[in-house]
């Protein structure tokens, strides 16, 4: 992970084929896009439309304003083209491990199969632990996303089945309550997440 910027706010990370950068405007309409595809909005209530997605953009903004990190809008090196979202949210919501720093991500579906979420997350993990002096990072998902528990997974990230939970924000009986936390710890982190110099 490279960074630009002042070091205690970094304004944005660069890793091999990516750019994670504060949000732009020009983000709003492919983020609204894939918020609005099903397939990637398979695992959450469903489809946002352009106003919630807008929203959503907004209060990710809000983050970095208030803690210095947040989801980052990632681009692809090559072409400038905005992708989607990897990076860091605090989590406040009543479970046993909050509150909490999760990596998470959030990509448009021509951007899979390629390994920029992990190659994203590593950086933004990096980060967690060389620059926001965190002492561990979590992230979770529906029982059912295994494409999310993969990348936990590469990212070395541990689990422990008895940290699953049943996520409250959602009613009892709801398809996607049951979620696994996984788990990474500083010292883990900086041991695995970045590569060999
Ligand atoms: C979850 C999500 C980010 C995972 O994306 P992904 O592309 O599968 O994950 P990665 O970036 O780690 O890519 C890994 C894949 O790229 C492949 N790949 C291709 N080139 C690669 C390269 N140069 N380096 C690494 N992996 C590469 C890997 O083999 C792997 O393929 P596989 O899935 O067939 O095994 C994506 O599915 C998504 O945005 N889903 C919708 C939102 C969501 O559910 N978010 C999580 C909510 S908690």
């Amino acid at each position: 992970m490279e960074l630009a910027g002042n070091d205690a706010r970094p304004l944005r990370l660069s890793t091999a084929r990516l750019v994670l950068r504060r949000w732009a405007d020009a983000d709003r309409e492919p983020f609204a896009a894939l918020n609005a595809d099903p397939e990637v909005m398979r695992y959450f209530r469903g489809p946002l439309d352009r106003t919630a997605s807008d929203a959503f953009a907004d209060r990710i903004e809000s983050s970095f304003d208030e803690l210095g990190y947040g989801l980052w809008a990632v681009e692809l090196r090559s072409s400038g083209e905005f992708i989607g979202f990897t990076g860091l949210a605090r989590q406040t919501f009543p479970a046993h491990f909050t509150p909490a720093v999760e990596v998470g991500w959030r990509l448009g579906r021509s951007a899979w199969g390629n390994g920029y979420a992990t190659e994203a997350a590593r950086a933004a993990l990096d980060f967690a632990f060389d620059v926001a002096g965190l002492e561990e990072v979590v992230s979770t998902t529906t029982r059912t996303n295994e494409r999310s528990q993969a990348v936990m997974r590469r990212l070395g990230m541990t689990h422990d089945s008895a940290d699953d939970f049943a996520y409250p924000l959602l009613p009892d009986a709801h398809p996607f309550r049951p979620h696994v936390l996984y788990r990474m710890s500083k010292q883990r982190g900086l041991a695995t997440t970045r590569p060999p110099r």
